[in-house]
């Protein structure tokens, strides 16, 4: 079982989308996807209304999840960690006890050559075609990580 974990600021806009996007396009016979975010504010709510309408529109249901805060233990949890954007990026790994947690800790556009700014933009305080862009640039990227997993 490969386990592969989203981690952005609040665990209700960006992560939760790249969660049920990755799920959807992996078996999840070989593959456990889960999210996180690395605040604490949100814990235990469901993903942001915008989001949960978002994905639905595309055929995914993301409205069973609920927030939770990244932990330590995740690094011995997961083996692909990725984070939306450079500030995610720098709070996990000031979290990382060795290089094996930190090997593990990914850009998540760094997987993508076709988006040259490497942080997923925080929609929470957009609307809902920010959203829209946020699950495009998502969908795309979990896309090409997808197919390099199963190569
Ligand atoms: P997310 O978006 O990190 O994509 O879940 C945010 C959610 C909440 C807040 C900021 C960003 N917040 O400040 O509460």
């Amino acid at each position: 079982m490969t386990k592969i974990l989203m981690v952005c600021l609040g665990n209700i806009c960006r992560s939760p989308l790249a969660h049920g996007i990755m799920a959807n396009k992996l078996n999840t016979k070989n593959y456990y996807v889960d999210s996180a975010g690395t605040a604490s504010y949100h814990i235990g709510s469901k993903p942001d209304r915008r989001s949960i309408e978002v994905a639905l529109n595309h055929g995914i249901e993301i409205s069973h999840q609920r927030a939770r805060q990244f932990v330590v233990a995740d690094f011995d949890e997961f083996d692909y960690i990725y984070v939306m954007d450079r500030s995610n990026l720098s709070n996990i790994l000031s979290l990382s006890r060795d290089d094996e947690d930190a090997k593990k800790v990914h850009l998540f556009l760094e997987s993508n050559p076709n988006i040259s700014d490497k942080n997923v933009p925080d929609p929470y305080y957009g609307d809902i075609l920010d959203f829209e862009n946020v699950f495009n640039i998502v969908d795309e990227t979990c896309d090409i990580i997808a197919s390099s997993l199963e190569d």
